[in-house]
């Protein structure tokens, strides 16, 4: 088997498929199979704060008023985020104790000063990394760019004051200006980029006439974004980047390590198939090295992208051409 380690979330990794967040890594036995199958790292299903807000919600439409007491509320609010916080740290400590496999956390929190305090607790309980997966939905029109940008910004400087290992960020691509933001986070001393997250999306059934929720799960052609964008941003920005959304197959993730990825985050195929789609990806990879005669992934990784090639196709953005020619 060729070498196919490589490094991302500042950290060595064996292989550059990781196990991204979802409720799959929330559980240790899965966790711990994901490590079996030869994933790179795992990446723990993200603490919401907002998931603590809505226990608590839940719980105070239960109360009387009698218990409904500000000080009360204060003092439940605590012993909810305490009791939430302790699981995921058992969760952390109990899968270090049973891989050597790297274990990463993810936080998503709605306010910044929040997620100081998580990430202090996660750092302690023994993960090797941290994943901020960071998004605010820019739906508000009354709002600038700037506003949103400035908790990026915030939140990021706060977490990196609080801990020591590394901590990364995993984005959407909602930005106005995607690769000058992305310029400036790789600038702020986060050790990397994954590109893009993937959300719960609305959809409409025409016979109901409802607004419905699209499919949760990715499909094999979804990867051509961050494909696009792996390929424009890596060797531009000074940070590692991995990508995730629609990695299927061994193809795909090397599409992107030629494109400049340095790892690639799936979630959906192992939903579909299980764990051993981490063990036949690693195997592809490996493969298609020893066909190509590369022993490492320094030898292509970014072979492909924007910088490397010149290549217009990565900023070509408008069919006019194909459509002028074709005939029907
Ligand atoms: C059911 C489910 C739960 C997820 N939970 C999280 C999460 O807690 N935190 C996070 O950062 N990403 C989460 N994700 C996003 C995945 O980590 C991944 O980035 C995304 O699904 C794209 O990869 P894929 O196309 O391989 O699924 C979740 C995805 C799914 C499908």
């Amino acid at each position: 088997m060729a070498n196919i380690s490589t490094r991302f979330f500042g950290l060595d990794l064996k292989s550059p498929v990781i196990a991204a967040s979802s409720s799959m890594t929330g559980h240790a036995e899965q966790v711990i199979k994901l490590a079996e199958a030869g994933a790179g790292a795992i990446v723990l299903k993200s603490i919401f704060e907002e998931e603590i807000f809505h226990e608590l919600q839940e719980e105070l439409s239960l109360r009387t008023p009698l218990n409904s007491d500000p000080e009360y509320l204060d003092y439940f609010d605590y012993v909810i985020k305490e009791e939430t916080i302790r699981k995921y740290l058992h969760l952390i400590s109990e899968v270090k104790a049973k891989t050597a496999v790297p274990i990463v956390a993810s936080i998503n929190c709605v306010s910044s000063s929040d997620w100081t305090l998580f990430a202090r607790k996660i750092e302690e309980a023994g993960a090797n990394a941290l994943e901020l997966n960071m998004f605010i939905a820019p739906s508000d029109i009354s709002k600038s760019s700037e506003n949103h940008e400035q908790f990026y910004f915030e939140t990021i400087q706060k977490v990196l004051q609080a801990v020591q290992i590394p901590v990364s960020i995993k984005i959407s691509h909602y930005f106005s200006n995607l690769s000058g933001m992305v310029k400036k986070l790789a600038n702020t001393g986060i050790a990397g980029i994954t590109i893009f997250n993937r959300f719960y999306n609305p959809d409409i059934d025409i016979h109901e006439e409802a607004v419905t929720v699209a499919d949760v799960l990715s499909t094999s052609h979804d990867y051509l974004l961050p494909l696009k964008w792996t390929g424009i941003l890596s060797g531009q920005v000074k940070v590692d980047l991995s990508a995730t959304s629609g990695i299927h197959s061994a193809e795909t993730a090397i599409k992107f390590l030629l494109s400049g990825a340095s790892a690639v985050q799936i979630a959906s195929v192992v939903y579909h198939e299980g764990p051993s789609a981490i063990t036949r990806m690693n195997q592809g990879i490996s493969d298609w090295m020893d066909q190509k005669g590369y022993k490492s992934i320094s030898e292509f990784q970014g072979s492909l992208s924007q910088a490397a090639t010149s290549a217009q196709a990565w900023e070509r953005t408008q069919f006019m051409k194909y459509f002028g020619e074709k005939a029907y």
